[in-house]
């Protein structure tokens, strides 16, 4: 634990949210910086970013800026520059698309190829079963919750960007981790 006598600190960590097209990566990002939510879809081409401060302790203030990168993206060849120097990542996907929870795996592997900390240890990953507003959700938790066992995922949190819900408690936890891991 920090001393009480130590100099206030502000940490600037970099944070992915990666995921198929549609699944609501920047709804959540607008959602959680600005506080808005809104139901038309506008395709993000290449990547946008956008910071949130935090005052995390009395001591300490952490400014994330969120890599919010098109899910169009994916066989992109921006991508690695795009992943380059973040800490730590948030993987989305859509609960009433059970395609978009299959191609998970593959936005990990992906992740995992092009960053890593530096001492060579993967990245902290959070998983976002968004989009849980909707009625018809199609994806299993206890699925869900074993994929996340078995690739050493941090949590996984159902989400909704547009109800504001547990997005919040997901970008925590990422500080969390990452903090711990300094
Ligand atoms: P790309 O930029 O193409 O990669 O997509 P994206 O992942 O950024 O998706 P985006 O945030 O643009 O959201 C896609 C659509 O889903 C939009 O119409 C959003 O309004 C809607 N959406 C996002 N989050 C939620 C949610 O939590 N609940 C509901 N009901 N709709 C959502
Ligand atoms: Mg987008």
């Amino acid at each position: 634990a920090r001393q009480p006598s130590a100099p206030p600190r502000e940490l600037l960590f970099k944070f992915l949210v990666i995921g198929d097209y549609g699944v609501g990566k920047t709804a959540i990002v607008r959602r959680y910086t600005e506080g808005k939510f809104s139901s038309n879809y506008k395709i993000t081409i290449g990547a946008d970013f956008a910071i949130k401060s935090l005052q995390w302790d009395p001591g300490t203030k952490v400014n994330l800026q969120l890599w919010d990168i098109a899910g169009h993206e994916r066989f992109g060849y921006m991508t690695r520059v795009y992943f380059k120097y973040a800490v730590a990542a948030a993987v989305v996907f859509d609960v009433s698309r059970i395609a978009t929870f299959q191609s998970v795996q593959k936005w990990l592997t992906d992740l995992r190829e092009k960053v890593s900390l530096q001492d060579g240890s993967p990245v902290p990953v959070v998983l976002l079963a968004n989009k849980c507003d909707i009625a018809a959700a199609s994806v299993p938790t206890d699925l869900v919750a074993r994929f996340c066992r078995d690739n050493g995922l941090v949590a996984w949190y159902l989400t909704s960007a547009k109800e504001n819900i547990a997005i919040d408690e997901a970008m925590a936890c990422l500080v969390r981790q990452v903090l711990a891991l300094r």
